[in-house]
């Protein structure tokens, strides 16, 4: 049995990620607290509630654990809503309780990153049109300008918006998030608001902060031909993944916003990431459906080949992972993988999962692409938006009623990663001796 260790570059972070909604809980300020309300819209009519306690200072033993495992990084946001309640009102005690969080990790060692859009809004912000409307733009960045000032003592590394393509799709197209429209056209001012509200922010943080590292959370998600080499499959899948994943990221590029059939041009946003924020999950295969007109169509579908999380949400797909890696290369800038995980409260693929997709980073590293961190989602069991709590993403598992918080088997593993800065045989052989041969083979 071959014995080694693929190690990772020095200085690499090793965290987790969160959310300021899903973890924070008694949230009761924002568009999602109201859609959790209302009948029919989260799984089970489930609410985020406490959620994981942070505001009530849980996230002290959250980050003890975070730290005692290893991790030196970690990824939090900001709640818009606590920290403006109204438009005309800064809550100054909201500020300083994430001052407190964020002091917290760098005694603990661990750098922070922090999100300032992490898909939800202020209520007084949705009663305008939230990102419908182009006054957004300008409350946004008086926002971050507050936020940043109070902040910057802590944080250098600066998340702007979380996925606005997944915000967009779930609100505006698919409308499983609030505010639950489907709306091709509205669909398009959202993203194309959103692009030039990073814009902006991307600038007062960096007027504020020269040394700040701005960037974006992309959320890429694999899109390939179910017939490799059947014309219409490949065009679709192409037309997805430049809809879903290009869009936003070229915008922010070069300032070449195109999406949904529609085009504008936004030169402030041009070259405004400092790195390649990358969340990714799974990839799908897809099916053109010339008669599918209520599906867009097409048909995606897992590889029934691929191990499906829990609820059949994700499929294992590393070499997605890899793929998507190639995609943020091609920007050249740095590269932090803001977020990647899986839904499984049994601990059936976590481990697998880990192992599997950090040995992709480990190949893209070893191309010598530059990529210098990893945030796992989730540091704990947190509520899982639309899906509530049926989908749990924690190293930590989380028993809501009595806020126990449940040591997974996956901690270990990635304990071991992150104190070691590699894989090695013998954790893999521990902790995951299912895919020994495939990571070590002879
Ligand atoms: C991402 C979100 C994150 C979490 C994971 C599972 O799309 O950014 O908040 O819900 O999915």
């Amino acid at each position: 049995m071959p014995e080694g260790t693929y190690l990772f570059p020095d200085g690499f972070l090793w965290g987790s990620a969160t959310a300021s909604h899903q973890v924070e809980g008694n949230n009761k300020n924002n568009n999602w607290y109201a859609w959790e309300t209302q009948q029919g819209k989260i799984y089970q009519d489930q609410k985020a509630g406490l959620a994981c306690d942070w505001w009530g200072g849980k996230w002290k033993d959250d980050f003890d654990r975070a730290s005692a495992t290893g991790q030196n990084a970690h990824r939090l946001s900001i709640e818009w809503s606590r920290i403006q309640p109204e438009q005309s009102r800064w809550d100054e005690s909201a500020l300083e309780t994430y001052r407190s969080m964020l002091r917290g990790l760098i005694d603990r060692n661990m750098t922070p990153m922090v999100t300032l859009h992490h898909f939800t809004d202020p209520l007084w912000i949705m009663e305008k049109g939230g990102w419908e409307n182009e006054e957004i733009v300008s409350l946004f960045e008086t926002y971050i300008i507050k936020v940043v000032e109070a902040l910057k003592e802590y944080v250098t590394l600066w998340v702007t918006i979380n996925e606005p393509n997944v915000y967009t799709h779930g609100g505006y197209l698919g409308g499983e998030f609030p505010p639950g429209k489907n709306d091709l056209k509205a669909a398009f001012f959202v993203m194309r608001n959103m692009l030039k509200g990073h814009a902006a922010a991307y600038h007062a943080i960096k007027k504020i902060q020269p040394q700040a590292r701005v960037g974006l959370a992309h959320h890429y998600r694999g899109f390939e031909p179910a017939k490799p080499n059947f014309a219409p499959d490949k065009w679709m899948a192409s037309f997805l993944s430049r809809n879903f994943n290009d869009s936003f990221a070229i915008g922010a590029a070069n300032g070449k916003f195109n999406f949904a059939m529609r085009k504008e041009y936004i030169p402030q946003a041009i070259n405004t990431q400092d790195f390649i924020g990358l969340n990714y999950y799974t990839r799908e295969y897809i099916t053109f459906k010339p008669f599918a007109t209520k599906s867009m169509f097409y048909q995606g579908k897992y590889d029934p080949k691929s191990p499906l999380s829990e609820t059949g949400f994700i499929a294992l797909e590393p070499k997605g992972f890899y793929q998507a890696l190639k995609w943020c290369k091609a920007f050249n800038k740095p590269i932090i993988i803001t977020e990647n995980g899986v839904e499984d409260s049994k601990n059936m693929i976590r481990t697998r999962y880990l192992y599997e997709h950090l040995h992709q980073m480990w190949r893209a590293i070893n191309y010598t692409w530059p990529i210098k961190g990893y945030f796992h989602w989730s540091l704990v069991d947190n509520f899982e938006w639309e899906r509530g709590w049926s989908q749990r993403f924690g190293l930590w598992g989380l028993d809501v009623e009595t806020q126990t918080r449940l040591h997974r088997p996956a901690v270990d593993a990635y304990a071991d990663l992150c104190k070691t800065n590699g894989i090695s045989s013998e954790s893999v052989k521990k902790y995951a001796p299912e895919i020994f041969d495939l990571l070590f083979p002879e």
